[in-house]
């Protein structure tokens, strides 16, 4: 049931060019130049005439909620707030009839989610499911959806899912953008074919496991680890420190790289470990001199960087290369080493990988 790999979690690592690929058949044309999607075309207006977006979701999928808010304000220029469910849900949030709620979920329980469903819907808003679970409670209780369709996630630790539901929200947003014109024809084509050509760069992405291997030996006592990105990889430097304490119990926090020196940057030692996401779209410089910074006080430095880059390597203790890929879709790439260097510092702490302690893969209760 494994498929011959040791545990859920790296099964589920590895079947992300397949999964993404199940979750844009039949809706991603890039030939024909179309995003097919039917909850999104039946309620079009609803979309087009929203004031703003509302994401509400939890863990992992709310860090897909952040990445989707860098994409949709991006491409299809509609605002979007992202909410935690349970804050969400509890605060008397404003929200009127002009709105427009997504909530992501991969199970499709999580009871906090549902609840901040039933308030949106009571106050008249329109919600849209981003689930994987078919027919499951949230897939239910909002009034349209699109399912991730990456196939059953049994570790603990989501992966697929969240690469998954960035796929689906890409495309929700490259489908407003077309229908808006906020992109131009030529922009809008790119896209799909980027998009396209994901799941074989992911591959890509995946022969850096021995590599991650080899670096997860020398990093895996540290108690501490920090996780810095910008722009559209500041949710992935978020989701890598999540996926890092909820299997390893190491402690890890995940900024903002440049709000490393309003406070985080007095953490640094020799022994503090940095994975730093520095692609080479998306704000370049500004996190090479982040980690010049880091390097100045002696911090260790893991970095995810585009194939070929040559300035981190001089500055960096290790890099790690992911194929270029235009900056709204990075996420999908930089995601996946850390996803695997979680995985091999908890199999080397001798950590239960798929099933970590005081977790559930349903969070049914608040
Ligand atoms: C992290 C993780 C959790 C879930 C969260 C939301 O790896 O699995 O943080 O992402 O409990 O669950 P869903 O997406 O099922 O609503």
């Amino acid at each position: 049931e494994k498929g011959g790999y040791d545990h859920f979690m790296l099964k589920e690592i590895y079947e992300q060019p397949r999964a993404i690929k199940d979750t844009y058949r039949g809706r991603l044309l890039a030939d024909e130049g179309i995003v097919r999607m039917a909850g999104i075309d039946q309620n079009m207006e609803r979309f087009l005439n929203a004031n703003r977006i509302i994401i509400v979701a939890c863990g992992t999928s709310w860090h897909a909620g952040l990445v989707a808010e860098y994409i949709f304000e991006d491409l299809a220029r509609i605002p979007v707030e992202v909410e935690y469910a349970s804050e969400f849900r509890y605060r008397n949030p404003v929200i009127t009839e002009n709105d427009v709620l997504i909530a992501i979920s991969q199970s499709g329980e999580t009871a906090d989610t549902l609840a901040a469903i039933k308030m949106a819907k009571e106050k008249g808003a329109f919600v849209f499911g981003v689930c994987n679970v078919v027919g499951s409670s949230i897939a239910r209780e909002t009034h349209a959806g699109a399912y991730t369709h990456a196939g059953p996630e049994i570790g603990v630790a989501s992966t697929k899912a969240f690469t998954t539901q960035i796929t689906v929200l890409t495309l929700i947003a490259l489908k407003l953008a077309k229908e808006k014109g906020s992109l131009s024809e030529a922009e809008f084509h790119g896209y799909l074919t980027e998009l396209e050509g994901i799941p074989a760069k992911v591959e890509k992405a995946l022969e850096s496991n021995a590599l991650i291997e080899t670096i997860a030996t020398e990093y895996k006592d540290s108690t501490n680890c920090l996780y810095l990105g910008r722009g559209y990889n500041f949710p992935v430097a978020l989701e890598g420190a999540l996926k890092l304490k909820e299997i390893s119990y190491i402690h890890a926090e995940g900024y903002p790289a440049a709000e490393m020196k309003h406070g985080p940057i007095a953490l640094i030692d020799e022994e503090m470990p940095v994975v730093v996401i520095a692609t080479r779209k998306g704000h370049y410089e500004k996190v090479v001199s982040n980690i010049q910074e880091i390097k100045s006080r002696s911090g260790r430095i893991i970095a995810v960087v585009t194939e070929g880059d040559e300035s981190v390597k001089e500055l960096a203790d290790h890099v790690v290369e992911v194929p270029e890929t235009s900056e709204p879709l990075t996420p999908l790439l930089t995601t996946i080493p850390l996803q695997l260097l979680s995985y091999h510092i908890a199999l080397m702490r001798g950590c239960n990988v798929d099933q970590p302690r005081n977790l559930a893969k349903s969070v049914t209760v608040e």
